[in-house]
């Protein structure tokens, strides 16, 4: 982590939580974040409760503006029509998220959404004032070929033209795919090689400042054990975790070390 960048920890639900067990689990999340100071904290829900847990978070509010920000997993790039079962960006402003989930490996994976495609939902998300966690990683067989580099800086640069102009809104997140659900983690040193060449294209494509306010988050099993390793490298800005955003202690603790790394401790 580097001090000009406030560490984010955000927690992708993915198809998990009803709105009995949504509302609970953000409401502790809540309680977690207000004992913690300099750590964004986000949460991802599936659609149908987002609505609900937003409401709740939002009566749980401070002065200083939301203590956990809600995110929309996924989003539709048109602003309307007749395109059945999908979800705009202005409808996730709607249920009350700040951010939106796009480009994740399960989207590119099972729903074919290719790099040009989450070029258009991340362009949407910034129309709609909403920060996008655009998702970039290659999978085994990628990495296997010597190719992780080239496959995530293509990625990156398919969302580039569209995110250099928002400056720091937009964020990256480098998901591994081999890393994500299988409790394999990239080492952080292998994190931070990956992330220092994202940081190296945003500086050559967008400028130092814009590089700099970018913040860049690892995700694939992070977990209490492995989080402060990864979010101690110098190009790692936070964290998008799956599996351990279920459960609040698990969850907790990785904000935790978030804090502990800000405070020096
Ligand atoms: P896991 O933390 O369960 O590996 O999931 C990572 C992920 O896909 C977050 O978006």
């Amino acid at each position: 982590m580097d001090p000009r960048r406030i560490p984010l920890i955000a927690g992708n639900w993915k198809m998990h939580h009803g709105s009995a067990s949504g509302i609970e689990l953000a409401v502790a999340i809540a309680k977690v974040a207000k004992t913690i100071r300099g750590v964004e904290v986000v949460v991802a829900p599936p659609f149908t409760v987002l609505a609900a847990v937003a409401q709740s978070l939002e009566e749980l509010s401070e002065q200083r503006g939301l203590l956990v920000g809600v995110a929309g997993q996924n989003l539709h790039h048109e602003a309307k029509g007749a395109f059945t079962g999908e979800v705009s960006a202005s409808m996730l402003v709607d249920a009350g998220c700040r951010w939106a989930i796009v480009g994740h490996s399960e989207r590119r994976q099972y729903f074919a959404e290719s790099d040009a495609l989450v070029a258009k939902k991340a362009q949407a998300a910034l129309d709609n004032k909403l920060h996008p966690i655009v998702c970039v990683g290659e999978t085994l067989d990628e990495r296997s070929a010597g190719k992780t580099l080239e496959v995530v800086l293509r990625q990156l640069r398919a969302v580039l033209p569209t995110i250099v102009p928002a400056r720091g809104a937009a964020v990256i997140a480098y998901e591994p795919v081999w890393a994500i659900g299988t409790g394999k983690v990239a080492t952080p040193a292998d994190a931070e090689e990956v992330h220092a060449a994202i940081r190296a294209e945003l500086d050559a494509q967008g400028g130092a400042a814009f590089a700099t306010a970018t913040r860049l988050l690892y995700g694939g099993s992070v977990k209490p054990d492995n989080a402060r390793e990864l979010l101690a490298q110098p190009d790692v800005d936070g964290a998008l975790v799956g599996g351990a955003s279920l459960d609040v202690a698990q969850f907790g603790a990785i904000v935790q070390a978030a804090a502990s790394i800000v405070r020096g401790a």
